[in-house]
């Protein structure tokens, strides 16, 4: 296969044979390694075959930028690294397919099956994409930033678009980066560059970074239209393949993140020993908001909604930003958008043994700084995207 050149972990979970490489960790994994993913165990959502570039070429990797911009530069890796401020940030990305699993079960979508552990973090090392383009200067009527990777595929370059506006705020925090958890990026990953969009969907976060184009519209790249957009849910496979006009309307694009948790602690059908157990058992998980919304609370039910139960919150990256800029895996944590919360965030209950024996599902749903919380119910779309009704895994019990 075209990416046989490239070693890869065994723990991680193909999701789509053995090309292209789709994978995710096992969820107790990647929820056991903590705030940040290893590059080896960070999920990995790939349209095609991997650039390769070897390590001699990564200072002279060249991107554009281009469109309407009063002087289109090209830049090289190394002017990016020399020449612009660098900043270090942790940004959690999600795949707009995670848990898409469950969606699949209740009707096939056009999509494969993510479980819950199609989300990662790392600290990303940097340029803001604001700085690119004030030094190429915006035009008038410029609106959207469109990005094209190195990856040829069956339509063409990977390619997507996002607002110019949001390219442009700082609280955002979008960045071109060249470094996770402190080392160069790994081939998987975007090696040696990529676009990194925090609190949207990881489909914006454009690998091997190739062009950046300035527009008044957004991007007519096939896998723009394509691709991460949840149609309305009346809209068939067949209605959906048989009228482009559904795929052509940008109002069904997806960009925020919903706002999602999974539990770890127990996993699905795992069975629970409860018979001479310590008294309470640590239910456990993540939870993330889009847009850079804080999680403000986790709620668990074992009645199916009746009631629920207020679960602990830890921001990790808190405690990072209190003890100043920190080394991780390498590489400095130097925040710089102290409002905004790009990470995910992790949760626990202590419930009694006695509750859980009773119960046969543990249900948990999280809701952000708007408001916006998880819905009881799922909204299945074709390309089965943004999934996010409240997590459920059932109790098998022994004895
Ligand atoms: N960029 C390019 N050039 N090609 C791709 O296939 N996949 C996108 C995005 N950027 C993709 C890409 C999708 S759908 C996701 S979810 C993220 O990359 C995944 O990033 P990761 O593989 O580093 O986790």
């Amino acid at each position: 296969t075209p990416d046989s050149w490239l070693p890869r972990d065994s723990r991680l979970i193909r999701l789509t044979g053995v090309h292209p490489f789709n994978v995710e960790a096992p969820l107790s994994d990647l929820y056991n390694e903590g705030f940040l993913t290893s590059p080896e165990l960070f999920y990995v959502r790939n349209h095609g075959p991997v650039p390769q570039v070897r390590d001699e070429d990564i200072p002279d990797w060249e991107f554009t930028v281009e469109g309407l911009v009063e002087r289109p530069i090209t830049i090289k890796l190394k002017e990016l690294m020399s020449e612009y401020e660098q900043i270090t940030c942790p940004v959690t990305l999600v795949c707009a397919g995670n848990r898409r699993k469950e969606q699949n079960v209740v009707r096939k979508t056009k999509g494969f099956s993510w479980g819950a552990a199609g989300v990662s973090n790392a600290l990303w090392t940097g340029v803001a994409m604001g700085e690119v383009l004030k030094r190429a200067g915006l035009k008038r009527g410029a609106k959207y930033i469109c990005m094209e990777g190195a990856d040829k595929l069956p339509n063409g370059y990977y390619g997507t678009s996002v607002k110019l506006n949001w390219a442009l705020d700082p609280n955002r925090g979008m960045m071109l980066a060249y470094k996770q958890n402190g080392e160069m990026l790994r081939p998987d990953h975007g090696k040696p560059l990529r676009c990194i969009i925090p609190g949207q969907i990881g489909g914006r976060s454009v690998k091997w970074l190739k062009r950046l184009i300035v527009t008044a519209a957004p991007s007519d790249n096939w896998y723009h239209i394509y691709d991460n957009r949840v149609l309305p849910t009346t809209v068939s496979p067949e209605e959906s393949a048989n009228n482009q006009a559904w795929w052509m309307d940008e109002r069904y694009a997806i960009y925020d993140l919903s706002t999602n948790s999974a539990t770890a602690y127990p996993a699905h059908e795992e069975q629970l020993c409860l018979v001479g157990a310590p008294e309470t058992y640590k239910v456990q998980g993540y939870a993330y908001g889009g847009g850079g919304r804080r999680v403000t609370r986790v709620e668990i039910t074992l009645d199916k909604g009746k009631t629920w139960k207020l679960a602990n919150i830890d921001y990790p990256e808190d405690k990072y930003r209190d003890a100043g800029p920190v080394m991780l895996y390498g590489g400095k944590l130097d925040m710089e958008w102290r409002e905004s919360s790009f990470s995910w965030c992790f949760w626990n209950l202590n419930i009694a043994v006695d509750e859980l024996k009773d119960a046969s599902d543990i249900l948990v749903r999280a809701m952000d700084e708007s408001m916006n919380v998880q819905p009881r119910d799922m909204y299945w779309s074709v390309l089965g995207m943004m999934n996010n009704p409240w997590f459920r895994v059932t109790i098998a019990k022994e004895g």
